[in-house]
């Protein structure tokens, strides 16, 4: 055999990963191989493959005997809308996918690429986890991975599809990453699987629902987005990128957009009359942000917080907004968390945040308390108040007691706060401030809830406006709703070259 026969018999084996059979049973279970991920992923023609050749070196049961080119995971760059990315893509019909020392060899060389050369980081995951035959050079092999993960966190945007099993200590490199996709019903992640969860804890419980996308989208908020197939999944990859920078130093790429009439004349009747009456305040940021430029992370975990990609004026941006069609927008534990999460990535990543503003405060109780409220509101207070980017807020309704401080406030660091003519801004609500202040005068009274009433509607006339705050510059402008998306595009555009200088320090400590 002459020597290019050699090469391309040896590329023909590696393109087959674990053979014709295995790759049948792969698509029979509703999923596509490694390879036809990454071209589903990459622009055509675009992916270079790096370690094709690689094979392991286990000699223990019989390891010698079974060896497959690239051992189970293909590894290269590509561009995606001519963008450069690098990818893995763990190969199931090789031992399942699991992680040997060669097959992290592999990942860690790629994210030693990415981190140097300052590019996205994409892991499409199908993995039986550690590769059992090898013992502790697999487990050496994940721990490798998630120091690079680590330190990779916060240069480049790491972003990972579970699109098969995510089973064990190999959830952590996901879970280190900016963001996680899963796959309806093909997919799952777990710390312990069913059968270990029954041992343990004589739960009853299947795949699906321990660790299931559908789980962790609502439950656990492990992952940040459920798809329903593969296709979807890989296309939320691609757009997800489109609003990120490469790599910390850069910006996000920006659209072409000309201005045109920026006046949205329906948020001007969007709000209810009662302050207690719900509205969803998707409607708000539909309205704000550039026509269909709305990708939201998170969508059914802690739905009383949104929080998602947009374009202002074809600038990215991102936006967290408290919900009062969900729970009346209150913050609580998983809000909070979701939300600071959200939040540094955003400031991680130079990319400008916009706060709308509809709170009636913390969320009260034994519950919120004993599972740390006080910590985890934190988070969010120090996530808003550490970011340097440029930062907005609006004031849609309520801004009540701790929670007007942590959203976002002047007093944290927001650049331009805006309130529409409707906000109450106040330590609390009217009625609960009216029963503390007016205590005595409401029992003496002949008719106790006239005189509530009477002392309600006092303390609302006072505060329940932005005008106190509007008076001492809390609030840098009252502007009609109407007018918001006009003064977010000149605000943002303003802020554009915004500088903060940080003093120097190993790093804060955020209260985790
Ligand atoms: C070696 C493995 C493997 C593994 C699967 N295979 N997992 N080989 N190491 N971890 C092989 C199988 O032998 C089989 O080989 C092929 O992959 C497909 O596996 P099947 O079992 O036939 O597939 P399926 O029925 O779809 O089940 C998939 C599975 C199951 C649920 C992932 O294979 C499984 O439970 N595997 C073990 C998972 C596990 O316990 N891993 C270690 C977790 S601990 P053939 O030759 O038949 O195709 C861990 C620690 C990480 O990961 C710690 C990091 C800090």
């Amino acid at each position: 055999m002459n020597k290019v026969s050699i090469l391309q018999e040896k590329q023909a084996a590696a393109l087959l990963g674990g053979g014709a059979a295995r790759i049948e049973s792969q698509h029979k279970k509703g999923k596509l191989t490694a390879r036809e991920r990454i071209q589903l992923l990459l622009d055509e023609g675009s992916f270079e493959e790096i370690g094709m050749l690689v094979a392991h070196r286990c000699k223990d049961f019989g390891m010698e005997q079974e060896t497959y080119l690239g051992d189970g995971v293909v590894t290269g760059y590509g561009t995606v809308n001519g963008r450069l990315v690098y990818v893995f893509s763990q190969d199931f019909t090789v031992f399942g996918g699991s992680l040997s020392e060669t097959h992290a060899e592999k990942i860690c060389k790629l994210m030693d690429l990415a981190v140097q050369n300052g590019a996205p980081l994409i892991g499409l995951n199908d993995s039986g986890g550690a590769r059992i035959q090898e013992g502790v050079v697999s487990l050496g092999g994940y721990a490798d991975i998630f120091h690079r993960n680590v330190k990779a966190s916060g240069v480049i945007p790491q972003l990972s599809a579970i699109m098969g099993p995510c089973a064990g200590g190999a959830v952590y490199s996901p879970a280190i990453t900016d963001f996680i996709l899963m796959v309806e019903k093909t997919s799952y992640m777990f710390v312990t699987g069913p059968n270990v969860v029954k041992t343990v804890t004589h739960e009853e419980v299947n795949s699906e629902e321990l660790g299931g996308a559908t789980t962790h989208a609502s439950k656990s908020g492990v992952t940040h987005f459920a798809m329903a197939n593969e296709v979807e999944c890989i296309e939320y990859v691609k757009k997800l990128l489109s609003y990120m920078p490469q790599n910390c130093e850069e910006e996000a790429p920006t659209w072409e957009y000309e201005l045109g009439n920026e006046v949205r004349e329906q948020l001007n009747s969007l709000i209810p009359e009662s302050a207690n009456q719900p509205y969803d305040m998707k409607e708000v940021i539909e309205q704000v942000v550039d026509a269909e430029s709305f990708l939201e992370v998170h969508k059914q975990y802690a739905e009383n917080i949104i929080v998602g990609f947009a374009r202002i004026a074809g600038r990215s941006i991102g936006v967290v907004a408290n919900q009062p069609a969900c729970l009346a927008g209150v913050l609580d534990i998983e809000a909070s968390k979701k939300a600071a999460r959200f939040v540094r990535f955003c400031d991680a990543f130079n990319i400008p945040l916009l706060v709308l503003v509809d709170v009636p405060g913390f969320l009260p109780g034994t519950d919120q308390e004993w599972h740390g409220i006080i910590t985890n509101g934190a988070k969010l207070l120090y996530a808003l108040s550490e970011a340097t980017v440029p930062k907005i807020t609006v004031i849609t309704r309520k801004a009540y007691g701790g929670a007007y401080d942590v959203m976002n406030s002047k007093h944290i660091g927001a650049d331009l706060n805006f309130a529409w003519p409707n906000a109450e801004i106040a330590v609390m609500g009217a009625k609960g401030a009216a029963e503390i202040i007016f205590k005595k005068e409401i029992s003496e009274a002949a008719d106790k809830e006239a005189k509530w009433k009477e002392k309600e509607q006092e303390y609302l006339e006072k505060f329940a406006n932005p005008y106190g705050a509007a008076a001492r510059g809390f609030i840098d402008e009252v502007i009609l709703p109407s007018q918001t998306r006009l003064k977010l595009i000149k605000a943002f555009a303003m802020l554009e070259n915004k500088q903060v200088a940080t003093p120097k320090r190993k790093h804060g400590n955020i209260p985790l």
